[in-house]
């Protein structure tokens, strides 16, 4: 079970609140996060880093709830953003400007211009074009913006195709090879500080050997680049450490690598930046969902739910797999061996499949564990279906933190 999630006599609980009682208020489907498991995530990684010189930045594309990314700006957050949007959400939310970072393949003019106006910390570029671009609007500005290159270590992060980044045949950062020629040839831009170096591999990364990898060998490009003169300050190692979604699976210690991390950057100088996103919201969430009927074709049976991929789109997308499990346990009630599928029209809109689920009927609640990570942020109103409402549960207290959305909302701006 995840974090902060519990049965009390047979009925699920987030912290201090039955899920029933939040489905009953709000609606389903509806998106649940515990507070208290977001802040600890993300205090074990605080804890971890000790007295190294460090940031967490924050992922913000994991869950950009402007509550979600307030609770964590307080905690002294850092945010990782990609787009203008995010730092719009970070700004609304309180967050430090001065310690965002902007990651991103194509950063347009008018992102580059919005975060030197609201003087973020550091670009993360990637590629020489960019570079350009941020010394051209920051003259423009008379300022000087601090770059940091992110670079491809070319290796294998053992994930999804699709969430693999640090591969060379990837679109993302510099050929690593190419890097000391980048920075040479940069060094003559007069509005960009060249002093950082970054770099993010992929995510749901379970087994750390890859990340070690990659840190290693940014570790010895840095100190090449040093040695040619190149002031680096900080070194960005991107997010990806995954989580545990299946029964048994085992994630990565955030302790332990953020130790070895500390053991092997000692004695450089340089400051640590991370941008975790999965590993502090994922478990915190749930997805809730009412049963709506059971059907069976053929040899299939169906558990058809009124949660679709508009909601929660990676188990199509991605294969993924997230526990079902049901909001009221009756172990009575047995087992039934199902698809969990949603009203979307589409063949690839379901949740789980050939899946052992509780032997649920239509009005039942069910919750689909660990969403609390690229679930809202990556639903969608296809079919016109509303996005779902999210809840934040503080203790005994939980408030909405975004309201379901309305037919009236789903034409705004259209004519
Ligand atoms: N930094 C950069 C530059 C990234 O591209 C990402 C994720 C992160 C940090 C955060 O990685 P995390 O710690 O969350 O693994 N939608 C996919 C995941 C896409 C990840 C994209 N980049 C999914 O649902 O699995």
């Amino acid at each position: 079970m995840q974090p902060a999630y519990e049965y009390r006599d047979g009925s699920l609980f987030c912290e201090k609140v039955a899920l029933s009682e939040i489905a009953s208020k709000v609606g389903t489907p509806c998106y649940v996060y515990s507070a208290a498991s977001i802040l600890e995530k993300f205090r074990t990684y605080r804890e971890a880093f000790g007295d190294t010189p460090h940031r967490i930045c924050y992922a913000v594309k994991a869950n950009f709830n402007l509550s979600v990314l307030a609770l964590l700006a307080r905690a002294g957050a850092g945010f990782d953003i990609v787009s203008g949007g995010e730092l719009y959400r970070v700004l609304r939310a309180g967050g430090d400007p001065a310690s965002v970072v902007f990651s991103g393949v194509g950063k347009t003019a008018e992102e580059i211009d919005y975060a030197l106006e609201a003087g973020i910390h550091s670009f993360n570029c990637e590629s020489e074009a960019e570079l350009a671009l941020v010394d051209a609007l920051a003259a423009r500005r008379g300022q000087t913006a601090r770059v940091a290159v992110r670079v491809n270590p070319d290796v294998d992060p053992a994930t999804h195709p699709y969430i693999a980044t640090g591969l060379k045949e990837h679109k993302f950062g510099i050929d690593m090879s190419e890097a000391e020629g980048v920075y040479e040839r940069a060094a003559a831009l007069a509005h960009i500080r060249l002093e950082g170096l970054s770099c993010h591999i992929g995510s749901q990364l379970l087994d750390t050997d890859p990340l070690v990898e990659a840190v290693d060998r940014m570790l010895e490009l840095a100190l090449r680049l040093r040695a040619r003169g190149v002031a680096l300050a900080h070194i960005d190692f991107g997010g990806g450490l995954g989580i545990p979604y299946r029964p048994g699976e085992r994630a990565p210690d955030v302790r332990a690598f953020i130790a070895l991390l500390r053991e092997k950057v000692t004695g450089t100088g340089l400051e640590v930046i991370i941008e975790p996103g999965r590993s502090i919201v994922g478990e915190a969430g749930v997805l809730l969902t009412r049963v709506l009927y059971r059907k069976r074709t053929g040899r299939k049976e169906f558990v058809i739910v009124d949660a679709s991929m508009s909601d929660l789109i990676r188990p199509a997308l991605y294969q993924s797999h997230h526990e079902i499990i049901p909001v009221r346990r009756l172990p009575s009630l047995g087992t039934v061996v199902a698809d969990v599928v949603g009203p979307v029209c589409e063949t690839g809109d379901f949740l789980a499949r050939d899946r052992e689920i509780a032997n649920v009927m239509p009005g039942d609640l069910l919750a689909v564990c660990s969403a609390g990570a690229y679930g809202f942020v990556l639903a969608s109103n296809y079919n016109a279906r509303p996005r779902p409402a999210e809840v934040l549960v503080e203790g005994e207290r939980w408030r909405v933190v975004r309201d379901r959305e309305s037919y009236e909302d789903l034409i705004r701006g259209e004519v």
